[in-house]
């Protein structure tokens, strides 16, 4: 099956809608497509203890893990306040590393400019796995 960037960007898009942001002022969503079809989104979600925050990326794992959904073959990620293209930063890579595969696709989308790369890019090692071998 091939992989609808525009229905994932634009769930992305929809769900920083929802952010809760009050701090940073800078809105995130992510969606992700499970392996079974569906799309899973999330918002970041921040707090007056700052350290706290829990980033778009990872809310959207937690809301799909928790509806069962443990496998993920694409990923978009929307920033609506910044020009440029956002990544996911590297706790969030992580995470995502462990329910979905290094050629992941990651479809960054800021308000004027969009990247694609994949999840092993960003997370070339996996930090359980990367002495194996050597
Ligand atoms: N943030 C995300 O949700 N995902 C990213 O990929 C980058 C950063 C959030 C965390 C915080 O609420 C705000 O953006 C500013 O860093």
């Amino acid at each position: 099956m091939s992989l609808d960037r525009d229905r994932l960007k634009a769930a992305a898009r929809q769900a920083a809608e929802a952010s809760y942001s009050p701090y940073s002022r800078f809105r995130v969503g992510a969606a992700l497509l499970a392996s079974d079809g569906s799309v899973i989104t999330g918002t970041n979600v921040e707090n007056r203890s700052y350290g706290l925050t829990v980033c778009a990326e990872r809310s959207a794992v937690v809301q799909a893990v928790s509806r069962g959904l443990r496998s993920f073959t694409a990923v978009a990620v929307h920033c609506p306040d910044s020009d440029e293209p956002v990544a996911p930063c590297g706790a969030c890579r992580q995470v995502l590393s462990e329910f979905a595969p290094p050629e992941t696709p990651v479809l960054c989308v800021g308000r004027s400019g969009e990247l694609e790369t994949t999840l092993g890019a960003l997370y070339p090692f996996d930090s359980l796995q990367e002495l194996k071998g050597r």
